[in-house]
């Protein structure tokens, strides 16, 4: 499973790149608004650091102009992925966009409708948002497990990123029913490194090596 990080802030980009766990990054207007940045020179800085794909996400909600934004956007660099909202005109872009050999990304799915739709005009990504389900009550988890289904009975290659992580019980389920991708903050992903019995474990050996004054270096 691959993991894209879905924030705009360089530094922690870096951090998770430098170790390996950053196959791709996510960007949406929230995340560029809480950047602070200029969408066109935040968005090229993070696709110099990544080589996987980047998705940055037009703003316009009518099909021609989307398009003109999602050609101006894979202008920044190769790896530009552009995301379009899941409306008829977002998939009018997204199959234009696609045809001309770009990555996009359709965003704000909620229904395994609208990823059969997106994947029918040849969508790169589908992002269907969990925690927001999650939030109203529904089952996020129930989404990318019919996604999952409906793409593999067939053979749909439009690849499912599962979006609005909020924890690690979201990348742990949405590995298990074989989500393609996850995106998530940085804070989820760093979390999943936690474990009350590692901590306990290791203060247990840091008693040991004290007491028996164990040294290597
Ligand atoms: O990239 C979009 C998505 O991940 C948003 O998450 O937490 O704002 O629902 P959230």
């Amino acid at each position: 499973m691959k993991f894209f990080v879905d924030t705009a802030e360089i530094d922690a980009i870096a951090e998770l790149n430098d170790l390996g766990m950053v196959d791709g990054v996510t960007t949406n207007p929230s995340l560029i608004k809480k950047s602070g940045r200029d969408i066109i020179e935040v968005t090229k800085e993070i696709c110099d650091l990544v080589d996987g794909p980047v998705s940055a996400e037009v703003t316009a909600t009518d099909a021609e102009t989307m398009i003109a934004e999602g050609r101006k956007l894979v202008e920044i660099a190769e790896n530009i992925a552009v995301k379009v909202p899941l409306t008829w005109d977002g998939l009018k872009a997204c199959k234009t966009l696609t045809d001309e050999g770009h990555m996009v990304n359709v965003t704000l799915c909620f229904s395994a409708n609208q990823a059969l739709l997106a994947a029918k005009a040849g969508a790169t990504f589908i992002s269907p948002f969990i925690g927001r389900l999650d939030d109203i009550n529904l089952d996020g988890m129930e989404l990318i497990e019919d996604i999952r289904t409906i793409y593999d009975n067939f053979g749909f290659e439009t690849q499912i990123l599962a979006a609005s992580i909020r924890s690690v019980n979201h990348v742990l389920d949405s590995a298990r029913i074989g989500a393609d991708v996850i995106t998530a903050p940085p804070a989820v992903i760093k979390a999943m490194v936690n474990h009350p019995l590692t901590d306990k474990g290791l203060d247990a050996f840091l008693a040991d090596i004290k007491a028996a004054e164990i040294k290597i270096l």
